[in-house]
């Protein structure tokens, strides 16, 4: 059972709240999650399309592919649980968001603080120089205008390393957090799936939100499960501290 008051309490006074989130929230604002029926994974084989060997054999079906998930993400809006967060954020200074989702809808919703430790989809990264540009929304795979090398998403594919920094800053809000809300992810992709256990190891809360939750082998590090959607854990979480 998730104890409403502690949240409230730790969000609003004195708390240090991270929302590790996933798939499954932008799933609420009609964006396909990866796994499952019907998921990014079960219609297209990822080493087709989402690995540097891949954009080797075949750049232009990789850019296709890429380029029909922005206009999906460039066609939807953020969900009542992106817009919980920015809120609360902005009226309480927290909660700061670490996310695995390459979609810009965390920031759309007015969040400031966000950590995309996959990568963000709607920018572009040279493959040569690694100059970084607004993401292009154009059928054919454009160049770099510094150095004519090949353009890509910035997002991080299968079998490449994830942005150091970025895992570094990740690391230490885990760290400094004392409530981590892991939201709608299945915890399957190493080796940010490990930030629970990391989070708990140094002292955090963790609630687990997701309609299906225990997908994974972290359930020992969960102090709280909400089993339900996003959308539904903030709305009746909003109402406690509308009420505090
Ligand atoms: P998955 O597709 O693996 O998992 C989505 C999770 O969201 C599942 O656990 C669902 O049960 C849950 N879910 C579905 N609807 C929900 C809702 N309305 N509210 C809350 N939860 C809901 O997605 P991720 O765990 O995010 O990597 O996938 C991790 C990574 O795998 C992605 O970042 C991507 C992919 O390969 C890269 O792009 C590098």
């Amino acid at each position: 059972m998730v104890d409403w008051d502690r949240l409230t309490r730790r969000l609003t006074t004195d708390g240090n709240v991270v929302a590790f989130t996933g798939a499954g929230l932008s799933a609420e604002s009609g964006l396909d999650t990866f796994r499952g029926e019907g998921g990014v994974w079960d219609r297209r084989d990822p080493s087709e399309v989402a690995t540097p060997g891949a954009f080797r054999r075949d750049p232009d079906r990789v850019w296709q592919f890429y380029q029909k998930r922005r206009r999906s993400v460039r066609g939807a809006e953020p969900s009542a649980a992106h817009r919980i967060l920015a809120d609360w954020e902005n009226r309480y200074g927290t909660p700061r968001v670490v996310t695995q989702n390459v979609d810009d809808l965390h920031e759309r919703a007015g969040q400031n603080r966000v950590l995309h430790v996959h990568g963000r989809l709607m920018v572009d990264r040279c493959v040569d120089c690694g100059e970084r540009s607004t993401g292009r929304l154009q059928p054919r795979l454009p160049t770099c205008s510094g150095c004519g090398g090949r353009l890509r998403p910035d997002v991080v594919w299968f079998g490449e390393p994830l942005d150091v920094d970025v895992l570094e800053r990740a690391r230490r809000w885990l760290r400094d957090a004392d409530l981590l809300l892991v939201v709608g992810t299945s915890l399957r992709v190493s080796p940010v799936s490990e930030f629970p256990a990391f989070a708990s190891q140094n002292g955090a809360r963790v609630v687990e939100v997701n309609p299906e939750p225990g997908q994974h082998d972290w359930n020992r590090v969960m102090d709280d499960v909400f089993k339900g959607e996003a959308g539904k854990f903030f709305e009746r979480w909003a109402v406690h501290v509308g009420e505090d």
